[in-house]
């Protein structure tokens, strides 16, 4: 039987043969500010599909550019399937083999390539395929369906947008027609076991604004291939076992829990806490926001679980060791933070822990009543699962398991939606709501800038003035190829992503900084004027494409020396930003770089 770590292998020294650079997988924590975690191989390549030329750009993780093709085994987390774990097939974070072109080869070599990998390299009969049948703007991919004919593959099924064209991910990028490969599980079942996508487009907004209909679609100059192989699935098929949960990937760390016959405790006991490594490993922490949030509900829906099955905290805290030590070969950085990982998860289990009683009492008191009335069920529930979650940390996803375990039969998914709401109706009301508490400086805490009183909210509005001051100086001193990639504001820092192929010398960090500390001196004014998003960008200031911009946009100006839409704070004379000074500068991914910087006095 080939083990899960020779498939890795095999399809990374199969595309090293085929003259593909090897690169190691990227954080689970994206570059890219418009996704929250990871999601796809392609996810770290993203840039060199349209902004960065792949064959000069230095990829910090190898140290050399990677040239028109690359593989990888990408470590990758989606919570859509989050509901589904526990069945056979579905998991939190999961790894994916991918191969990529970025203006090299095209569908011929990728199909070839596939092919030869599923039905020689692993051995499997490929049970059929699909093509993208056609849609107004995109035509019909014949191209894709007769290059399978040619490999004797003549099951060709057509398939439309949803299914079968690809991205973008985030809220723009590449896109493009995909054909699928699917083989048969040893129940004789079919499943998709690899994507490859042709990105042939540029997509100007998000997926869900394509599928409406209100995207653009403008051809890549040099189209590439992105493709993605779920890579517990396949070791599933290749190994011939029931479930992703047999497999030696699996068995190896979680066998014994998972001969549990609470089957569905013990699998989401073990995706949920090899996610939890993995996710924590990366430096995500828990808390009540965004990729935290997302931490925090699996780790808690694990206590929850682990306790079900008479699991200890020092199990649990054993176990992360186990993960660590089967996954560290392929994934070397999280062996290093094997003492982050365990000191994170003590804190959290113990901070659930004391408060998780108490909500299980809640629970079944709240449940009791709720279930006298059908017809109000979803939304007396979701009150109850928010407030649940307000009261006792306990997560959702806990709550609706508890429901499932019940036995009664209710809607899962408006449960879920109705619930998502409230949390998301609570989030504005509290951003609103400290916006008001400094409504006198007009600061509204975007996500660049944060603060929490007073005295905080004026050193990051003297920053957030210094981050356009840096922002103008980088494009004088590098050039304008320099373009804002993220910025990130506290107390206590700036931090500015940009783009620009090297490292910045020493020569070129104090050029900065005399620009800046200069225009600092002169005391400009900073001004604002409303106008349309299409003026502003006619009169040349500078905006973030990442954003999406309302129709009307503020510009900020600092004298005449730096204009960018933006939605402020920030001090009205540039003395008060006081001496900036950068104090580090470091590589974020190919092509990005991030500089900190702080203001003093
Ligand atoms: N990026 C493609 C996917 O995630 C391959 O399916």
């Amino acid at each position: 039987m080939m083990t899960s770590n020779e498939i890795r292998i095999k399809f990374l020294e199969f595309f090293k043969a085929h003259g593909h650079t090897i690169v190691p997988s990227s954080s689970l924590i994206p570059d890219d500010p418009s996704v929250l975690l990871t999601t796809a191989g392609m996810q770290q390549f993203k840039p060199y599909y349209a902004e960065l030329d792949p064959t000069t750009t230095v990829h910090p993780s190898i140290g050399q550019p990677i040239g028109r093709s690359a593989a990888s085994v990408q470590k990758c987390f989606r919570t859509s399937d989050i509901d589904e774990v526990g069945d056979a097939t579905h998991l939190t974070m999961f790894e994916m083999l991918g191969n990529f072109s970025f203006g090299g080869y095209f569908k011929k070599e990728a199909i070839s390539y596939a092919h030869e990998f599923i039905t020689k390299v692993v051995g499997l009969p490929i049970s059929y395929v699909t093509i993208f049948k056609g849609s107004d703007v995109v035509p019909k991919d014949l191209e894709s369906k007769a290059i399978w004919n040619s490999l004797g593959v003549n099951d060709v099924r057509e398939e439309g947008m949803e299914d079968v064209f690809w991205g973008p991910t985030g809220s723009k990028g590449p896109c493009g027609p995909t054909t699928e490969i699917y083989c048969k599980t040893s129940e004789g079942k079919d499943v998709e076991v690899w994507n490859i996508v042709f990105n042939e487009f540029l997509c100007s907004s998000s997926r869900e604004d394509l599928l409406a209909g209100k995207a653009q679609l403008d051809r890549l100059p040099s189209p590439g291939v992105d493709t993605g192989m779920g890579f517990e699935r396949l070791v599933t098929i290749v190994q011939k076992t029931a479930s992703i949960y047999d497999t030696d990937a699996f068995q190896t760390v979680f066998g014994d829990i998972l001969k549990n016959d609470n089957k569905k405790s013990a699998r989401i006991v073990a995706d949920h806490l090899r996610s939890t490594v993995f996710l924590l490993a990366d430096g995500v922490t828990p808390s009540n926001k965004d990729r935290g949030y997302i931490l925090r509900r699996i780790m808690r829906r694990l206590v929850v679980h682990s306790q079900k099955l008479g699991l200890s905290k020092t199990d649990l805290l054993n176990r992360t060791e186990t993960v660590i030590a089967n996954y560290g070969g392929a994934y070397p950085e999280i062996v290093k933070n094997l003492s982050v990982v365990k000191d994170e998860l003590q804190k959290e289990y113990d901070k659930f822990a004391n408060t998780l009683k108490d909500g299980l009492n809640k629970f079944n008191k709240l449940f009791a009543n709720a279930k006298n009335d059908p017809a109000t069920f979803v939304d007396a529930m979701a009150k109850n699962a928010f407030d649940l979650y307000q009261s006792s940390g306990l997560p959702f996803d806990a709550t609706f398991d508890l429901l499932d375990e019940s036995g009664f039969a209710y809607d899962r998914a408006a449960l879920q939606n109705r619930a998502t709401g409230l949390m998301k109706e609570h989030q504005e009301i509290s951003k609103a709501g400290s916006a008001g508490k400094f409504g006198g400086h007009g600061l509204i805490l975007t996500g660049e800038v944060k603060a929490s009183n007073e005295e905080e909210v004026k050193k990051v509005t003297r920053m957030h003035t210094a981050t356009h001051l840096l922002h103008k100086a980088l494009r004088q001193v590098l050039g304008e190829e320099v373009h804002q990639q993220g910025s990130d504001i506290t107390p206590e820092r700036l931090r500015f992503d940009f783009t620009y192929p090297q490292k910045m010398t020493a020569e070129q960090i104090a050029a900065v900084e005399k620009i800046v500390n200069d225009e600092v001196a002169k005391d400009d004014a900073v001004t604002m004027a409303e106008m349309s998003f299409k003026q502003a960008v006619a009169e040349g200031a500078l905006a973030f494409f990442k954003n999406k911009y309302p129709e009307t946009v503020k510009v900020y100006r600092v004298g005449d020396f730096s204009k960018e839409v933006c939605g402020g704070p920030h001090v009205t004379h540039t003395l008060e930003v006081g001496t900036v000074k950068i104090v580090k500068e470091e590589a974020v991914s190919a092509g990005v770089r991030r500089i900190r910087a702080i203001v003093e006095p």
